[in-house]
Order: C-alpha cells, then structure tokens, then sequence
C-alpha cells in the first residue's frame, strides 16, 4: 500500500521484530526538552510543548508494535522545586494534552494509569487525569502509565509504611514480608518489571525512577533531546535490547 505511512510502517515492524522479542514493560524518562529549546533560541517552555507531540508519536509507534506496557517519566518529585511558571505550564499542558489525546487513545486502545503522589497535583490535573483513566479502562491494547510527582524514594518509602501498618495490626507476619509483598505494595503493583529502560538527552543517570521495578532493566541512553525522539528512534532501541543477552545471575551456557 504504498502511500499509506501507517501501513508501511505496521509491515516494517512487523517484519523487524516479533512479538516473543519485544520487552514487554518499556519505561523512558523523556528528557531533555528545556536544553532542546534553548539550543534554537527559544523559551524552554517552548521544548516542553514539543515534547508533547513526542509523548504522541512514540505512544502511537509502541502501541502499533503491540508493546504490552509504557510507562513515562512526565513529572518528578523534584521536579517541583522548579520555577513557579515552567511547574504551571507544565500542569496546563498536561491537562490540555489529556484532553486532546483521549479520542486518540480511544482510537488506539490504549489504556492510561498513573503513579507517582497524585494527590499533590492541582485539583485540574488530578480530575482530568481520572475522567482519562476512567474512559480507557476497558481498552486492551498498550498500558500507558505516567508517572507524575513522582520518586521511587518516596514510593518505596510508602510501601514501608503500608507494611508497616499491616504488621502492626497483624494482617501480616515479618517474617513472611518478601519481594511479592513488596512489589503488592508499590505505585506499580499491577506491572511486571521494566525489561527496558530509556533515556534521552545525553544524560546517564536515573534521577529517582522506578528504583526498585530496573533491578534487571537493559538501559539504553541515547544524546537525542526528547522532543526529537520518534517512531525510529524507538526502533533504535528495541533493536539494541533485542541484541543482548540477558542473564540474570546465570552464565551464557546456562541460558541455551
Ligand atoms: C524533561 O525535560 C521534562 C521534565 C523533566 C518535566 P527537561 O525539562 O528536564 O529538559 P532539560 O533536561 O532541562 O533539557
Ligand atoms: C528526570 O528529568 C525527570 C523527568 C524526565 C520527568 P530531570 O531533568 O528532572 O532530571 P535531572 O534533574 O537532570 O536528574
Ligand atoms: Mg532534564
């Protein structure tokens, strides 16, 4: 079908990769938006709104895949010591690109959730991100999860204190907590592990996500600015992921 982007790129994938290969739990921290836009003289808040249409394309392009899982670092714990007008663009641009993007993900079968200190974020966000969580839940295709306001620090450290409370009031045993029940009480207790982690930007770092669900993860850092990355760039990565090997603990010959 030439002429038709959508179907071209659909028998690409296919043909690239099969479905055993995929990860299926891919995390991305989507970073590098500010120096994006400051690299072409412009306002960083200006990265932030391309960064959009990026969170759009590679969505579109893993959904398409039939990657089972996506979780995107949108909005870090931290990130609320940032100025007071780039922490209030970025909330309205959250909510204006929930809004736009329901149809579509409607259209795509895309199903959203959220994890991170949800309650912390501005009354808007908060109830436009549920009535988006409440209109994709029967979809089946690709589970997309923003982490918002959020760190694994504070996560794991929730989850000692749920523990804790069932501990104290004999729901649980201490010498029965092990990693099951430490994973029951995480933001991400309804995902498997992240088989592949992404970074943009150039920076080789972690800042606070999903410490605890990347134990096994394949990282992958690559120097393109998050609002450049796409459907190729995306590919780029599954296809380095596809190429190692992954041992956990055991020796190669173990594995064949
Ligand atoms: C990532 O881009 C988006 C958020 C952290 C919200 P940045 O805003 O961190 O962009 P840089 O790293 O300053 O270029
Ligand atoms: C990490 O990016 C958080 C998100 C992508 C949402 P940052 O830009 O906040 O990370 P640092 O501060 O450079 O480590
Ligand atoms: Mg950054």
């Amino acid at each position: 079908m030439v002429g038709c982007p959508a179907v071209e790129i659909k028998i690409m994938s296919l043909q690239e990769f099969n479905n055993d290969q995929l990860p299926q739990h891919i995390a991305i921290i989507m970073d590098g938006n500010g120096r994006w836009a400051q690299q072409q003289g412009k306002n960083r808040l200006r990265g932030h709104e391309a960064g959009a249409k990026a969170v759009r394309n590679t969505v579109e392009a893993a959904a398409r895949l039939g990657v089972r899982h996506l979780t995107l670092y949108a909005f870090s714990t931290e990130n609320w010591n940032r100025p007071k007008t780039e922490v209030s663009t970025l909330m309205s641009l959250l909510v204006r690109n929930l809004r736009r993007e329901l149809r579509r993900m409607t259209k795509n079968n895309i199903r959203l959730s959220a994890i991170g200190s949800l309650h912390k974020l501005p009354k808007k966000v908060y109830e436009e991100l549920e009535e988006v969580i409440e209109k994709t839940k029967s979809n089946t295709g690709t589970n997309l999860t923003l982490a918002l306001s959020y760190g694994a620090r504070e996560e794991i450290k929730q989850a000692v204190i749920d523990i804790g409370k069932k501990v104290k009031n004999n729901i649980i045993n201490v010498e029965s907590i092990d990693q099951t029940i430490i994973n029951e009480h995480l933001y991400t207790q309804h995902l498997p592990d992240v088989d592949l982690l992404i970074r943009t930007s150039g920076e080789v770092r972690i800042s606070n996500f999903l410490l605890w669900q990347i134990a096994y993860a394949e990282l992958y850092f690559t120097d393109v600015m998050w609002p450049e990355f796409d459907e190729h760039e995306l590919h780029k990565a599954i296809k380095s992921y596809i190429k190692r090997e992954r041992r956990f603990g055991k020796t190669s010959e173990q594995l064949t």
